[in-house]
């Protein structure tokens, strides 16, 4: 699928936040300026927020609760992780049931530490607009 702008990434988020459920974890992955943040701007505010959605690349995980949220939801950005290890004293797949886990960099120690519902892959194209690969349980076609 083709997104053409921040816009529509942020649309696109905003949609695909009505197929989450608790309990599902969303991996994004692209490179630096791919959009991944602002994929998830659209998410939250598919799920209710209405705030600005900061990047949680410093802090690693940012957390929103209900009543700001319909459901809970964890932001992760493992970009500035230095090793799986932490990843592991993150504690994410605790309370894993009762929360939206959307996390960037997902691949960053390989695809085998974020076992994810969804998939999404990030492309940018050299007129600005990406490419985006999406991937859900029980489905093998992507786009
Ligand atoms: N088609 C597009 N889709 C998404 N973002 C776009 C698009 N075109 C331009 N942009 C811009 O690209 C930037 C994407 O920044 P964003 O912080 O979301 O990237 P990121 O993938 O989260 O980066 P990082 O790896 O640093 O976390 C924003 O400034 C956004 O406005
Ligand atoms: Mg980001």
């Amino acid at each position: 699928m083709i997104i053409a702008t921040d816009a529509d990434m942020r649309a696109f988020g905003h949609a695909l936040a009505q197929d989450l459920k608790p309990s599902d974890w969303v991996a994004i992955n692209g490179p630096l300026g791919a959009g991944k943040t602002v994929l998830c701007a659209g998410i939250l505010s598919g799920l209710g927020f209405e705030g600005e959605v900061a990047s949680p690349s410093y802090a690693i995980v940012h957390s929103y609760e209900p009543p700001d949220v319909l459901v809970a939801v964890a932001h992760v950005d493992l970009y500035r992780l230095d090793n799986a290890d932490e990843l592991d004293e993150l504690g994410l797949a605790d309370e894993r049931s009762e929360r939206i886990t959307l996390v960037e960099w997902a691949e960053r120690f390989g695809s085998a530490y974020v076992v994810a519902s969804h998939r999404i892959d990030i492309a940018p194209q050299s007129d600005g607009s990406r490419i985006l690969t999406v991937k859900m349980d029980n489905d093998d076609t992507s786009n």
